[in-house]
């Protein structure tokens, strides 16, 4: 069977692309997002007009979670966790280039007939004009005009939300269908299925929704690897492709249930046990927990627990072992963060346990208030649901068995009240900044700019940070780098922290557009959406970074900087981990 992913790669690598590394899913140092929703996020800085240390053309395979619906999983198509293939131009080539490399890849690599093609681009508004170079791209390259629709600014315009590059685009769609292919092609006909995006990012969008242009066009493209394995595999149901198969054929073997009936229930262990075996695994460390990501990781888990117990599985055999295991040796080979097994299954195990206790003193409470009421109000099945993580379902099932009623609908109305609360809740997630830092960790960031500066000065001018991490304990930074730091080099490195922490220079911090930070140079220290004004941190001449900051007044209240190790992160990226002491 083809490898897809590698075959994308290849071709793009062909074209003169990079493969770059897959991003963490938790944006590293962003605590403004929950999880990396979309290939191109953790590109946003080079979008900007940031120079990429691996060029201009780029390309990868990257990790994602959406949660948006998370009660919805468990139809034929939808997953919290999925993976995107991407290839970027920054500043390079645009347009005419990007559909080429797409219509190539699609009709000569992957085989699909021209005819079983269609696209949307973008119809144009009052600011920006319709997109009739695309248009004529594709008509040059064989799609017929009635395959081309034009739509507007809800359908064909893309951007990651608020504060973000944008553009248009352009959506590519197959026909999944046995029957004989339409001569025009009908976007709202869900025979037709979107497979690839296009976007030409050559403009902004600020907080505001004020548009303006970047100083670069790019292409930003995405197209996810679920949906095309199963379109070329042919199959209506993402999980009967190769992805998931034998996952489900495990779930079948472990629950002795057919999978034709038990589909829902079967899709959500899958789906949420690979979620959460991805998120336990990233660099972030995440636990389970009832704030923020832990608690993304904690509902993952204990509702694939509800549908295994559903399923009659024996919860507490190491089924979800299984099935993370299968899952892992599917993909440590793409994302070796994964070989630590043990810790993950641990973190799997230990909420489990977790869980049953709940639930068992759920089942006492449920007991005592039976002894009280004799129906059950949406009031305690929502505070079963919200305090026992008792599930309407079981709260219904133990009705019945006592032959009770359920205010079902009361407990519905109560619940959506609550989501709309924790929907609100997230939002403010994602506009809200900064966490609160301790004092320590504010050293640790100056001390990362002090860092990145020092690498410059030993290894070369085109260092630069690709991921930072700091705690209370030490920061972990990387960069790209050929080779392992000799004894000379981390001596060279940790002196200049040094000497600059005994000068006590002061860090200085000012704010302006964003356009005029990144033309002054200044270096974009994480992924962040920008708003229209931003915040450089200037540490005398040899620091110029643009970063939200917190940071210490001078560099003379840092302490004494020590490299504590330093190794390969991954091919051509190197890791630093140092402590202030
Ligand atoms: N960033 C674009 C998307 O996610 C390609 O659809």
């Amino acid at each position: 069977m083809m490898n897809i992913r590698e075959e994308y790669i290849k071709y793009f690598e062909n074209k003169g692309h990079r493969q770059i590394p897959s991003s963490p899913i938790v944006p590293e140092n962003d605590p403004t997002v929950l999880f990396n929703t979309a290939g191109m996020q953790p590109l946003i800085p080079y979008l900007m007009g940031q120079k990429h240390p691996y060029g201009k053309r780029l390309c990868d395979y990257q990790k994602c979670v959406r949660l948006t619906d998370l009660e919805e999983i468990g139809d034929k198509t939808h997953h919290t966790f999925f993976e995107m293939l991407g290839n970027w131009s920054l500043g390079d080539y645009f347009k005419e280039e990007s559909i080429s490399y797409s219509f190539e890849f699609l009709t000569k690599v992957l085989n699909i007939p021209v005819e079983k093609l269609a696209v949307t681009v973008f119809k144009g508004d009052d600011k920006i004009p319709k997109d009739e170079v695309s248009a004529k791209t594709w008509m040059d390259l064989g799609i017929k005009r009635e395959k081309i629709a034009y739509l507007g600014k809800e359908d064909n315009f893309w951007s990651a939300g608020d504060a973000s590059p944008c553009g248009p685009d352009t959506e590519i769609f197959y026909f999944r269908s046995d029957e004989e292919v339409p001569s025009k092609f009908d976007p709202s006909d869900d025979r037709w299925v979107e497979i690839w995006n296009n976007v030409f990012m050559e403009y902004y969008i600020d907080e505001k929704g004020k548009v303006s242009e970047l100083s670069q066009k790019n292409v930003d493209t995405g197209m996810g690897l679920e949906r095309i394995v199963s379109v070329i595999e042919n199959v209506d149901d993402n999980y009967q492709s190769s992805i998931w198969k034998d996952v489900i054929d495990l779930i079948c073997e472990i629950s002795s249930k057919p999978y034709e009936g038990n589909e829902k229930a079967m899709r959500i262990i899958a789906d949420h046990i690979r979620t959460a075996t991805f998120i336990s695994a990233d660099p972030a460390k995440i636990k389970p927990s009832n704030t923020d990501r832990g608690y993304i990781l904690r509902r993952l888990i204990r509702r694939s627990i509800r549908y295994a117990k559903e399923l009659g599985i024996d919860i507490n055999s190491d089924y979800d072992k299984k099935v993370s295991s299968i899952i892992i040796d599917k993909y440590e080979k793409y994302y070796p963060e994964l070989k630590d097994r043990d810790y993950i299954f641990n973190i799997l195990k230990e909420e489990k346990q977790k869980f049953s206790k709940t639930l068992e003193k759920g089942l006492r409470e449920f007991e005592k208030i039976l002894k009280h009421s004799n129906d059950i109000t949406g009031d305690i099945a929502f505070k079963l649901y919200d305090t026992y993580g008792f599930p309407i379902e079981l709260t219904i099932e133990e009705a019945k068995r006592r032959n009770l009623k359920v205010d079902e609908k009361g407990f519905h109305e109560r619940f959506k009240n609550h989501q709309e609360k924790s929907r609100t809740a997230s939002k403010g997630m994602f506009k809200g900044g900064l966490l609160g830092h301790s004092e320590i960790e504010t050293k640790y960031h100056t001390a990362t700019h002090l860092l990145n500066a020092a690498l410059k000065q030993v290894i070369g001018n085109e260092s630069c940070q690709l991921g930072s991490n700091i705690n209370t304990e030490r920061l972990r930074f990387d960069f790209p780098c050929d080779h392992k730091l000799t004894d000379e080099e981390k001596i060279k490195v940790e002196n200049l922290v040094n000497r600059w922490i005994e000068e006590d220079i002061p860090v200085i911090k000012k704010q302006m557009s964003k356009k005029e930070a990144l033309l002054s140079g200044a270096e974009c220290r994480f992924i962040e959406k920008y708003p229209d004004i931003v915040t450089v941190y200037y540490i005398g001449d040899f620091s110029k970074e643009l970063c939200g900051g917190p940071h210490v007044k001078s560099t003379g209240k840092l302490g004494h900087f020590k490299i504590k190790k330093e190794q390969s992160s991954s091919s051509g990226v190197r890791r630093i981990k140092a402590i202030l002491e």
